[in-house]
Parts: C-alpha cells; sequence; structure tokens
C-alpha cells in the first residue's frame, strides 16, 4: 500500500469494529481499481459518535459506513437524510460534503434487493406473500426493498409481537403481522421467506422453522453470511427451494458508498466474493 500526501479515507464505524468485513472489501476494490485511497477500521463508543463524525468530516474523509450500534443514532447526527433511510429508519452509508456536512442515506435495501434479483433473476415479489422472519434493523430494511420490489403482501413473524407490529405499522398498508407460534403456518402460499434474525449465525442455534408449508417455487433467503450456508438454507436446498445467503447483500450495499466516496462504481464479481471470504488476511 502507497499513501500518498494525497490518499483518500473512508472508513466504518462501528463499537465493536473489528469483525467489519467492509475494510476487507473496500481496499479490495481501492487495489483494483489503482485509487489512491485508504478504508479503515473506526471503533467509536457510542457517547462519541456525533462528535467523531464531524471531525471525521473535518479531517478530510469522505464518508463512512455505519454499523452496530450506530445506525439508529446516525438518524440525529447527519445534516440531511434521503428517503429510504428516512423509510428505513436507519443510516448505514455517510457522505461528507467538501464543507463537512454529513449526508446520510442507507444503500441495505438496495443490496438486499440487487442480491435477491441476481441469485434469482425471474424473482417475482408480486407472486405469493413475502414472509420476514424477525423485526430487527435488517428487517426493515428487507420490507422496504420487498415493497419497492412490488411485494403487495408482506407477513411478518418475530419471537416479540410487539416489534413486528411496530415494524408493521411503519410499513402501512399490506403489511400483516402472524404468530411466532404460528410461523411455519405464515409460510403457506409464500412466495419469499427472509431470515433477519441472529439464529444460524456462528455462535447462535438455528432458526426453528418448518418449511413444509412454502410452496417448492418458494425463495428462502437467509441474510447471514457466517456461515453461507445455514442449517435454514440447507434444509431449504434439501427441499429444493431456490435459496440466497446473506454475503451479496453486504456487498452490494458497498456499492453506492464507494461510488461516492472514491468517484467510481464498482463491480461485484465472484472475485471479490472469494477475496472477502478469505480469513488469512
Ligand atoms: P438487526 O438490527 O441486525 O436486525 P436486532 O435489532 O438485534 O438486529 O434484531 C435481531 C432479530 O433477531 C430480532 O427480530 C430478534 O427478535 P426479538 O425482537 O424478539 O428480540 C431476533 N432474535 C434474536 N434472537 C432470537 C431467538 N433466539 N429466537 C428468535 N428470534 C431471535
Amino acid at each position: 500500500m502507497n499513501i500518498s500526501g494525497k490518499t483518500q479515507l473512508a472508513g466504518v464505524t462501528g463499537w465493536p469494529v473489528a469483525h467489519s468485513l467492509s475494510p476487507r472489501l473496500h481496499n479490495y476494490w481501492l487495489d483494483l481499481y489503482g485509487i489512491d485511497g485508504v478504508f479503515v477500521p473506526l471503533p467509536v463508543a457510542p457517547e462519541h459518535f456525533v462528535q467523531s463524525l464531524r471531525i471525521l468530516a473535518r479531517v478530510g474523509f469522505r464518508g463512512v459506513n455505519v454499523t452496530v450500534p450506530h445506525k439508529e443514532g446516525a438518524l440525529a447526527a447527519v445534516d440531511t437524510l434521503d428517503d429510504v433511510a428516512r423509510r428505513i429508519g436507519a443510516i448505514n452509508t455517510i457522505v461528507f460534503g467538501d464543507d463537512a456536512s454529513l449526508h446520510g442515506t442507507n444503500t441495505d435495501a438496495f443490496g438486499f434487493a440487487t442480491n435477491l434479483t441476481t441469485a434469482v433473476p425471474d424473482f417475482d415479489a408480486g407472486h405469493g406473500a413475502a414472509v420476514i422472519i424477525g423485526a430487527g434493523g435488517a428487517a426493515r430494511a428487507a420490507a422496504v426493498a420487498l415493497r419497492d420490489l412490488g411485494a403487495n403482501d408482506i407477513r411478518i413473524v418475530n419471537r416479540t409481537l410487539r416489534r413486528a407490529e411496530s415494524l408493521a405499522m411503519a410499513l402501512g398498508a399490506g403489511v400483516h403481522v402472524m404468530d411466532w407460534a404460528g410461523r411455519g403456518a405464515a409460510l403457506k402460499d409464500a412466495g419469499i421467506v427472509v431470515n433477519t434474525t441472529t439464529q444460524g449465525m456462528t455462535g447462535h442455534p438455528a432458526l426453528d422453522l418448518d418449511l413444509s408449508a412454502l410452496p417448492g417455487d418458494g425463495v428462502v433467503y437467509d441474510i447471514v453470511y457466517n456461515p453461507l450456508e445455514t442449517p435454514l438454507l440447507a434444509a431449504a436446498r434439501g427441499r429444493g427451494h431456490r435459496v440466497v445467503d446473506g454475503l451479496g447483500m453486504l456487498l452490494h450495499q458497498a456499492v453506492a458508498g464507494f461510488a461516492a466516496w472514491f468517484g467510481v462504481t464498482p463491480e461485484v464479481t465472484p472475485a471479490l466474493r472469494a477475496h472477502v471470504l478469505k480469513t488469512d488476511g
């Protein structure tokens, strides 16, 4: 790496941030496109988050990705907010202006949708219901993406009913809450089911979901990417469903931020996927 006096700076801010794959993926693109830039991890405690953004914008950073636990807090920290971030209720990308102003957006819904339509090119969101398991930030992004793809029957199923209800309320017409106990039955007539919970992630138990009510052409999408093939996806594959893993969402959500900060629209390729999955640095 050649850092010069003109090196352009961006990073990912989270607490903790060491687990983030964003440095690996953005630095791959910087190298690939021969850009004099660097993308760094920025561990920032919640109480310093707002102040840190102002300082980063003043010391020449072009912008940041925002990850847990700052995504919602960032809403109040930016100077302008676009419509998709407002609808999702969270920010994952901030672009700093030349005057050090902060512009917030959310590219998670784009990442979710692009990953889905790349993996399943003939996916038709209007065919059958879209079932979302979970009601956290990832579920909100998935719901906004599915709605924008044309889903008009969205079913939210979450362990904590109250959170499902508040997500359904925020999304408006055509969104129904279904019981956690009846989650298997919620798959009847569905065109897609999406896991947005932490269940199935390394170190967590598998998502306990009976797929038998899902029609044979139903798609099973797990936004977990660690491991790539969760027990849910393995079970779905075994039943002959088309499956979508979560890594592509991470890769595609990064495109718009990179383009805004570094001026080149990068490509998501199998080589990038392989690079991000490598664990040896
Ligand atoms: P994120 O913003 O990344 O989506 P989150 O807000 O912590 O993360 O949401 C995690 C989701 O996983 C929630 O829907 C959570 O359900 P609750 O709202 O009931 O907490 C879900 N989740 C976590 N552990 C779970 C478990 N053991 N069984 C079922 N759902 C679980």
